[in-house]
């Protein structure tokens, strides 16, 4: 097969808004580095979009969930339950501060961890919980708040794919101890490299701001009492997100309008048994960060290849689901978390960003239509 030029990236961003304005003021006025009014702004549009107090800038949602975790007092000989099916940031984390993550399996139909698979992941050195809201839908996170304060551990949200998600009416982020934003530049907020974190009670919030500037005293200067980090955000970066927070509504509509056309072109091909499509139950709300659907047939190889048809044959690029922690060399466990590994090897995200039309995604949806029932021939 000859192979076709890209013509759908799974996601770009759109910087549509005043980005480049409010990054020329702060190139101009001389304020790049990690403070400045952008930074202030930044955080101040996003605490009162998600009516929580009070956002931390951050150089990557990877910063964050460090910086959280530590504030959190984790450190060696803890364990922390981390759903197996989620980034790899969401676990290193817990590894930067020299603790354990335990894993939990994911439900088949909404990708995330279980209340059930959470308290079977539990161990006696289980002090916290990250609860991971994948590819847009929210976890069960009203549930597994209970379960932690039940169990005197703590919460932290990592909401890096799911901003503007909700549960119950509240947005993520408002339900944990704390909560992780990421800004890179696929998510639907992108600052190209950046991220927030918000820490409920204040003490610990100052430890992060604190561990964010090279460990120092929040009122004395160069007076390092702990050994912190630069995690600081710029002020350039920031501008590039306050853009983006002036069209946080649009970002977010656009993500669902985008999978309102996707649900209604790909819910003949979930009839005939070939794939399931993403779900939104009660009470949720979902943000389909990366529209994202589970092949039904075959293994990972079949998934690889309808990918690679995809792309070479389609033009239309996508990606796997992430491998689960638990198959990776240094997480490597004995447990079996087989919906992690089903979904894992079957899972592909489509393209998904603001803008992409409607009849784009009609291309993206015939393509795949074909792929599938030629992949499956074969
Ligand atoms: C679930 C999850 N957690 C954490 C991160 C890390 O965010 P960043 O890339 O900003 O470090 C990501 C980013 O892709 C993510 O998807």
């Amino acid at each position: 097969m000859s192979r076709v030029p890209l013509r759908f990236q799974v996601s770009k961003p759109l910087l549509a808004g005043r980005e480049a304005e409010y990054v020329a003021d702060a190139v101009e006025t001389g304020w790049i580095s990690g403070s400045g009014a952008y930074l202030d702004r930044l955080e101040s549009a996003v605490s009162a979009f998600l009516g929580i107090e009070h956002g931390v800038a951050v150089t990557s949602g990877t910063a964050g969930l460090h910086l959280t975790c530590l504030s959190m007092g984790l450190k060696s000989g803890m364990d922390v339950i981390v759903p197996s099916l989620t980034y790899v940031a969401s676990a290193n984390a817990v590894t930067y501060c020299g603790a354990r993550p335990v894993f939990a399996d994911s439900a088949l139909d909404t990708w995330n961890a279980t209340i059930e698979s959470i308290v079977r992941a539990w161990t006696e050195k289980t002090v916290g919980v990250i609860a991971v809201h994948l590819y847009g839908l929210p976890a069960p996170i009203a549930d597994i708040a209970v379960l932690c304060k039940q169990r005197g551990a703590w919460l932290i949200e990592d909401c890096a794919e799911s901003f503007g998600a909700k549960h119950n009416g509240r947005f993520v982020g408002s339900f944990g101890d704390a909560a992780v934003l990421s800004f890179f530049g696929n998510k639907i907020i992108s600052t190209g490299e950046g991220g927030m974190i918000f820490v409920r009670d204040l003490d610990k919030r100052r430890l992060a701001v604190s561990l964010k500037g090279q460990g120092m005293d929040l009122e004395s200067r160069y007076w390092h009492p702990i050994v912190g980090y630069n995690y600081r955000m710029t002020n350039v970066t920031a501008a590039i997100g306050l853009g983006q927070m002036e069209m946080a509504e649009y970002h977010i509509n656009e993500r669902r309008r985008v999978a309102a056309s996707y649900l209604k072109a790909l819910a003949p091909l979930q009839k005939e048994g070939l794939l399931r499509l993403p779900v939104e139950p009660n009470g949720y709300r979902n943000v389909y960060w990366l529209f994202s659907v589970v092949l039904n047939e075959g293994d990972r190889s079949y998934r690889n290849a309808v990918q690679t048809t995809l792309l070479e044959g389609h033009g239309v690029e996508t990606r796997p689901f992430f491998v689960p922690m638990h198959r990776l060399p240094m997480y490597g466990s004995e447990h079996e978390l087989p919906n992690a590994e089903f979904l894992g090897d079957h899972g592909i995200n489509l393209p998904s960003y603001s803008g992409l039309k409607e009849e784009e995604i009609g291309e993206i949806c015939a393509a795949l239509a074909q792929t599938l029932k030629r992949v499956r021939t074969q």
